[in-house]
């Protein structure tokens, strides 16, 4: 029911979650949980370069204020070098720094969109895009990625085209997308950026887990949508995933496309911008200082990554009843299990019963039962347990859990 004091932005049809209350249950209990949703780079055990970075945090020039919009020319100079080293060249002029990608969400949201306007985000996809949609008073709208055993994951181009009604102003692509770890492509990316110039639309793409392709995917097929934008196109990316330090607070906006576009949408911006003026100081100074970190931090990720990934294929290898989804990257892993439970059941009972936290694929919106979604990230040996415990796991239909 509505509380009369409050805006309508907290009304959602949130499910009753016996998930959560569950967790909370076995916590209070001093339980401790094989969790295999956990995605707090800072809480898996790796072996960060911590005096590096705190020295780099550190700087003195931190303790003189001069706010500039756009952050500090340094940072985004930066920044710039690192879409360079890639072969892309972004002027630190069209680079606008915030303290997080999902603040860069309500940014991009506040500039291009009027209340009740629509945006189309991907679907199964991040959870939290559309309530960051929601409290900027836009209605999000969910296009399909459909998966096929022979194509793999691909946008539902012809639904996605459907979709767009005289109120629709973005849309959102995730690459690779949080779950699926499907990289748009470049073949996706042109078709979108096609569309998006047919129907006056801004392209939204989310690269938060773009340096994390896993071994076998191809360097074209990761590319920056800022190679090729044609269509006005705002490129989101930031520390929390690409140096695993979320709680240092950078992220940016990279606006590409045609040049009168990406100044008028860079004016506005910048006044947006003034008004908050989010990322702190010592984060900007240091942010060269920590993008020089990136190999090193990375490494630690990728061989996190493929160490659980590997151990998945070869448990989920020797069974008949559990299929593990080819993906291109990211920190994701989606199993497809053949069982009697719904997904709701399964992920209550394996906690209930083993200790075991997975997400079930309704939270991520797969629009089937027999999906339960894996972070990549836990030690090997909480990953292997949890594992173990979920393919070996009662699935006949529940009484109870
Ligand atoms: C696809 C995607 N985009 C954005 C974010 C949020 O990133 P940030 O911590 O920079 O707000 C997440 C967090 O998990 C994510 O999965």
């Amino acid at each position: 029911m509505r509380d009369a004091h409050f805006s309508k932005r907290f009304e959602w049809n949130a499910p009753a979650n016996a998930l959560a209350r569950l967790v909370a249950r076995k916590q209070a209990e001093g339980i401790a949980l094989n969790d295999l949703t956990r995605s707090n780079p800072t809480r898996v055990g790796l072996d960060y370069p911590t005096a590096a970075i705190l020295a780099a945090l550190a700087s003195p020039a931190a303790m003189t204020y001069r706010p500039d919009p756009r952050g500090l020319a340094t940072a985004r100079q930066a920044i710039a070098a690192y879409y360079a080293a890639q072969g892309i060249c972004v002027s630190a002029d069209a680079l606008y720094l915030t303290a997080s990608t999902s603040e860069a969400y309500a940014m991009l949201f506040k500039l291009l969109a009027d209340p009740a306007d629509e945006v189309l985000i991907p679907v199964p996809g991040y959870p939290l895009l559309g309530y960051l949609a929601r409290f900027e008073g836009v209605s999000a709208v969910a296009y399909p990625c459909r998966w096929d055993p022979h194509q793999g994951w691909s946008i539902d181009l012809e639904v996605l085209e459907a979709l767009i009604t005289p109120r629709t102003r973005a849309v959102v692509v995730i690459s690779p997308n949080n779950p699926t770890g499907a990289y748009a492509g470049p073949a996706a990316l042109a078709a979108l950026d096609r569309i998006a110039r047919r129907h006056g639309l801004a392209l939204i793409v989310d690269e938060v887990f773009a340096d994390y392709p896993a071994p076998a995917t191809p360097a074209a097929q990761t590319r920056s949508a800022l190679a090729d934008a044609g269509a006005l196109t705002f490129v989101l990316n930031g520390f929390s995933k690409m140096l695993a330090l979320p709680q240092v607070k950078l992220g940016w906006i990279a606006v590409g496309g045609h040049t009168d576009l990406v100044r008028s949408s860079g004016s506005r911006l910048e006044t947006l911008l003034d008004f908050y003026l989010s990322p702190g100081t010592p984060v900007q100074h240091a942010a060269p200082s920590l993008l020089a970190l990136r190999r090193i931090i990375q490494a630690q990720v990728h061989s996190r990554l493929a160490a659980n990934r590997r151990l998945l294929q070869q448990m989920v290898g020797a069974v008949s009843h559990c299929r593990l989804l080819p993906c291109e990257g990211g920190w994701y892993a989606v199993l497809e299990i053949d069982d009697a439970l719904g997904d709701e059941a399964r992920v209550l009972r394996l906690l209930e019963r083993h200790n075991t936290l997975v997400h079930p694929g309704l939270f991520y919106d797969f629009n089937r039962e027999g999906v339960v979604v894996l972070s990549l990230l836990p030690p090997p040996e909480t990953f292997r347990a949890g594992i173990d415990h979920l393919i070996a796991m009662d699935g006949d239909a529940p009484e109870g859990y």
